[in-house]
């Protein structure tokens, strides 16, 4: 009897023909494993043709939920946007996708697990990080790593196997979505200079085609999970789809980055993401108005750890359970509900209200009603600046010597390598002592 693997399978033309490549190379019984985590294709139709190509066994596994609540919404709560740009879509769908491999490996018997990825990606490391997590006993293949096959040559195979060459193959974008997002590669975009053209973005209309009157949204947060909609409850599914229409309609949600690759690379990224910008800008607001300044800032910090450790496959770590539970532990006070305005590509907040709402109005008022005793500042601002009057005194500051350099350097004119103006900022500088 021969060995199984659990094939990771996409119903693309790489994936396809790894199905064949699998059986010839490895003498392998393929298992095709479709996860649906809110991408819009025909399962039915996807997990047929991997039967036909020569897949022993093909599932499809409807993840939608899970997706959503165990690694869309941790995100969320933690803010989680990678080099303040990417939401991370495709990032957090991997080790889902890797724990449902390793399952169902388990559930078969199966030695392997294989999947798609190229040698020059973040997604290769991801799968196999979280698998070696998961199962450390499982071994991988990853086929198209390993063919050293062109484009020209992969559809070449295709046909010589009579492999269906997907429509998408013509599509000039490499294209992964799910429910937080659509990631757009390659082609034109491979240009960091040249404009995204408009058939980039099928999510997001453009905003020379987006209604000339805004909308205005009510996102009800309980304990930092979005739970309604304008008022009326939703689930977390019904929830992501209904705000990528009613954001994506306006034009909301359009990502165009230079991004760090972990294996080093720098690449264009382009991004639609139209209910995740609303969402971490929505909890973004409740949380200024929910956590005091400190809970706030160090919880900013964790935000950037919590993104590099999504985007570098760290999801099955004991880092992250960590984490995970000081983000989870912050929310008990993120409840209320914010205003958010979608308009001409931007989505705005304009109101927030909480039962737990930091802000005082009798603090914060200039009008009447005002309960901050204004007299006490003045014994503040003596013990607050003591130690910078004390420094004055001691290390007087000399009246042309200005703290930091404010000049602006005309690097225009040069001269044998220095500026000419360079004596004048010396002046200027604190350091020129
Ligand atoms: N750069 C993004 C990431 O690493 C998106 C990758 C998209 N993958 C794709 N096959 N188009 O998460």
């Amino acid at each position: 009897m021969s060995d199984k693997v659990v094939l990771a399978y996409s119903g693309g033309l790489d994936t396809s023909v790894a199905i064949r490549w699998l059986k010839e190379k490895y003498k392998l019984d393929v298992i095709a494993v479709t996860i649906d985590v809110g991408n819009e294709k025909d399962f039915s139709d996807i997990r047929q043709k991997a039967l036909r190509v020569g897949a022993v066994k093909a599932v499809v596994i409807d993840a939608k939920k899970t997706f959503v609540n165990h690694f869309i919404f941790p995100a969320l709560l933690a803010d989680a946007i990678y080099e303040g740009q990417y939401p991370l879509a495709t990032a957090l769908s991997r080790p889902l996708m890797a724990k449902l491999l390793v399952d169902t490996a388990l559930e078969e018997q199966a030695s392997f697990v294989a999947h798609g990825c190229t040698g020059k990606g973040n997604d290769q490391v991801r799968f196999e990080v979280s698998i070696n997590a998961l199962a450390p006993n499982i071994k991988i293949i990853a086929p198209a790593r390993e063919w050293g096959m062109s484009r020209q040559e992969t559809i070449r195979y295709a046909k010589r196997h009579n492999i269906p060459i997907p429509v998408t193959v013509a599509s000039p974008y490499s294209i992964d979505e799910n429910l937080w997002g659509k990631s757009i590669e390659c082609g034109v975009l491979e240009d960091p200079w040249a404009e995204p053209p408009e058939d980039t973005y099928t999510w997001t209309k453009s905003t020379t085609k987006t209604p000339n009157e805004p909308n205005y949204i009510e996102i009800g947060f309980a304990e930092g999970i979005p739970v309604s909609l304008n008022g009326q409850e939703v689930d977390s599914v019904g929830l992501l789809h209904r705000l990528n229409e009613l954001a994506g309609e306006h034009g909301v949600g359009q990502i165009d980055h230079i991004e760090n690759r972990l294996v080093g690379i720098k690449s264009r990224e382009i991004y639609e993401a139209p209910a995740a910008t609303v969402l971490l800008q929505a909890h973004q607001a409740l949380e200024t108005m929910t956590l005091a300044k400190d809970q706030l800032r160090f919880k900013q910090k964790v935000a950037v750890e919590y993104a590099d450790l999504i985007y570098n496959g760290l999801w099955f770590t004991r880092f992250h359970q960590d984490l995970a539970a000081y983000v989870r532990n912050t929310q008990r006070f993120v409840t209320g509900t914010v205003r958010v305005k979608l308009f001409k590509g931007n989505s705005s907040v304009v109101g927030r209200k909480s039962p737990y709402s930091l802000y005082n109005l009798g603090l914060a008022t200039y009008d009447k009603g005002d309960k901050f005793d204004q007299s006490a500042s003045v014994g503040f601002i003596h013990i607050w600046g003591l130690s910078a009057r004390n420094q004055a005194e001691a290390q007087l500051l000399s009246q042309n010597e200005s703290p930091p350099n404010l000049s602006v350097t005309k690097r225009t004119k040069k001269k044998k390598g220095r500026l000419l103006n360079e004596s004048n900022s010396r002046t200027l500088s604190a350091g020129g002592q």
